[in-house]
């Protein structure tokens, strides 16, 4: 029999300079401590609008200290499926543009689903996905958005609890906020590569952050419905050390 403990995240609400600048000091405390006692720190990373801030400061502050990256190591949590990487629209160009172009990190350290790969390849390219964070040590912190649909990663409504680094197809929601950015919605990727809700779950610490009135209705089903495939974000609540960050907006539906 299985005892699923539930315990719900942890909640801050502040602006969103505050946000992006107490996460970010977060993540570089972390990687100074982890570099002192000889440990490498692992981030789970995400895309979208709103972890730019938090990239803008963690930069700031990587400069300000001279962090030491040496010991870093980096896995996205998705990627549209397919896409090249050098497509503006990818993650893998979002990673460069807003946060690895600036910090003194290794390629070879940083970690991006590929988009690219022949769909005969997928499943074995996802399992070794999860075998480098286990090689690794295991995500350290993970940083989560959230999509209007309660999605983490690229998770959408119906993921299961046991899901692991896979393809999946994306919602019309998830498609539609996306339509802007590929100029349109047709032209918008059908499936994407995403970490599962059980890799997500496995991270030491794990980070969601929410900004805007969009996002407050989904912020409200993961923080007070029940755990539920239906809002993949509930999930957290079965992860011991989760804490989600909201700006006004984005908390504005909590009772
Ligand atoms: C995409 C990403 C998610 C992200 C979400 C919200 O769907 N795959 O990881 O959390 O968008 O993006 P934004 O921060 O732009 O609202």
């Amino acid at each position: 029999m299985e005892t699923i403990t539930q315990k719900r995240p942890a909640v801050v609400v502040a602006e969103n300079e505050v946000l992006a600048r107490t996460v970010a000091a977060e993540i570089a405390n972390l990687i100074q401590a982890r570099n002192a006692a000889g440990l490498s720190t692992v981030l789970g990373l995400a895309t979208g609008k709103t972890p730019i801030l938090l990239y803008q400061e963690l930069i700031r502050l990587a400069q300000q200290r001279t962090l030491d990256f040496s010991r870093v190591v980096t896995f996205n949590l998705d990627e549209y499926y397919p896409l090249e990487s050098d497509s503006p629209q990818s993650y893998h160009y979002f990673m460069y543009k807003h946060l690895f172009s600036h910090i003194p990190i290794a390629a070879t350290h940083t970690h991006v689903p590929d988009g690219t790969l022949a769909r005969a390849d997928i499943a074995s390219y996802c399992a070794e996905y999860e075998q480098k964070i286990r090689q690794a040590g295991g995500i350290t912190i993970q940083i989560l958005g959230i999509g209007e649909n309660g999605h983490i990663g690229f998770n959408e409504p119906g993921a299961e609890r046991e899901s692991r680094t896979r393809l999946v197809t994306l919602s019309d929601t998830t498609r539609r906020n996306a339509a802007d950015d590929f100029g349109g919605e047709t032209n918008v990727p059908r499936e994407a590569l995403t970490m599962g809700i059980a890799t997500i779950l496995e991270a030491q610490k794990v980070v969601l952050l929410a900004s805007g009135a969009r996002k407050a209705r989904a912020v409200q089903q993961a923080l007070a419905g029940p755990v539920s495939a239906d809002v993949p974000a509930s999930y957290l609540s079965l992860h011991p050390n989760a804490t989600v960050y909201l700006d006004p907006a984005a908390a504005s539906q909590r009772r």
